[in-house]
This record gives structure tokens, C-alpha cells and sequence, in this order.
């Protein structure tokens, strides 16, 4: 468990996988920037066989209400010493700061733990809310992909976000002995 101030992150666990395959097909959860999807409960059960380094957190609050999904997942090629992360939480539990917080435990949690120079992260530009989280992270906007994912019968573009192992210098909200 990483343990935040008002969340924690816990890595996957099959009980979760219900309610997990329900957030993954419902738009509402997913957001109106993330790519259209529909997954049956046996994907999100063949999350349950990716390593362990790599399989997604489920957020939750203090009192163990589960709010969303943050995950992790290696960019080209596992060689490559860079991950890129992404993030979805459920409407009720927007607008308190809590992905942020989720995003600075897991870029703590990722540079104390992996030999990994950079994180990056993408997000659509009409996605001003994840914008924000980013930038409030300590992410910087790099540039745009043009027209790099499809969704909703079109090809978007998106902003490329990265945060660098020397931009994050020391943990923000994890310590080096927890
Ligand atoms: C993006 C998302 C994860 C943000 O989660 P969150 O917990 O609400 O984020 P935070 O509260 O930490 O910060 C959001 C910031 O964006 C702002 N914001 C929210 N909606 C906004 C909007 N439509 N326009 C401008 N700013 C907005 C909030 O005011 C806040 O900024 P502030 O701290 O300066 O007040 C959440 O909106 C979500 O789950 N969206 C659907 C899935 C998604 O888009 N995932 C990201 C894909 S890249």
C-alpha cells in the first residue's frame, strides 16, 4: 500500500476486477477524451497476469472507498527505462485533488522504486482537467502528437507531458523508508 494523505494506492487485487471491468466500460469513468473501450471481465482478469511491477493501482480513499485507477506501463520497449502513466477517476470523486495527490505517490513511488530516467504521460488538449493534474505534478508539456490515438470515430491529437528524474529530485509525498 502507498500510503498519501487523503488517498492510497493499492496495487490490483482480484475482487477488484468487477468493479474495474464496470469502470472500464463506462464512459462516464473513462471521461469524454479517453478512447471509446468495452472489455469483458476476462480481459481485466488477464490484469491479474501482468507482473506485479506492472499491474494498474486502484485509488482509494482513507476509509477504503475505491474512487478510480491509476496504472503504469512501459513505453515502446521495456528496455527503453522510461513509463508512461495514465489515470481515471469516478465523477463523484473529481475536483479534490485527489489525482493529483494519486499522481505524485505514483511518480515517487516509481522513481525511488525503478532505474527510470523519465515518466511521461498523454492527454487529449481539450483535457484541461488532467492538464492541470500534470502540471500540478510537476509534469511539462513537451509537445503535440499529431493525431496519435482514435476515438469517437476521429484521429485526435494530444499533448505529450513529462516529468524527468532530475526535475523530481526528492519524494513529495512518499518517504525514502516507507
Ligand atoms: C482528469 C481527472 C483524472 C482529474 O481528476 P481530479 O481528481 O478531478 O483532479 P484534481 O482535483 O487533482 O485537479 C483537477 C484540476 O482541474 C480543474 N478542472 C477540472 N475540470 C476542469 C475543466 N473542465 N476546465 C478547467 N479546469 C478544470 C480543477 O479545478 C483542478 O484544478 P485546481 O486544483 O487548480 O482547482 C478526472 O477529471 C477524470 O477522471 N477524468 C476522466 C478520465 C480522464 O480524462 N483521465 C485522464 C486521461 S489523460
Amino acid at each position: 500500500m502507498l500510503e498519501g494523505k487523503n488517498v492510497n494506492l493499492r496495487i490490483i487485487e482480484k475482487e477488484d476486477l468487477p468493479l474495474f471491468a464496470e469502470w472500464f466500460n463506462k464512459p462516464e469513468v473513462l471521461g469524454e477524451y479517453n478512447p471509446v473501450h468495452q472489455g469483458s471481465r476476462t480481459d481485466a482478469e488477464k490484469m491479474l497476469e501482468t507482473p506485479n511491477e506492472l499491474k494498474p493501482f486502484i485509488i482509494e480513499m482513507k476509509d477504503g472507498s475505491k474512487i478510480g485507477f491509476i496504472a503504469h506501463f512501459c513505453v515502446l520497449h521495456v528496455a527503453n527505462k522510461q513509463l508512461e502513466i495514465g489515470y481515471s477517476l469516478v465523477p463523484s470523486a473529481r475536483g479534490k485533488g485527489c489525482c493529483t495527490e494519486a499522481v505524485k505517490i505514483l511518480v515517487d513511488y516509481l522513481f525511488l522504486s525503478k532505474d527510470i530516467g523519465r515518466i511521461q504521460a498523454q492527454t487529449d488538449p481539450g483535457n484541461v482537467a488532467s492538464q492541470k493534474v500534470l502540471e500540478k505534478a510537476g509534469f511539462k508539456k513537451e509537445g503535440i502528437l499529431r493525431k496519435t490515438f482514435f476515438t469517437r470515430g476521429e484521429w485526435r491529437d494530444a499533448y505529450i507531458y513529462s516529468i524527468l528524474r532530475e526535475e523530481w529530485k526528492e519524494p513529495r509525498i512518499l518517504t525514502k523508508t516507507a
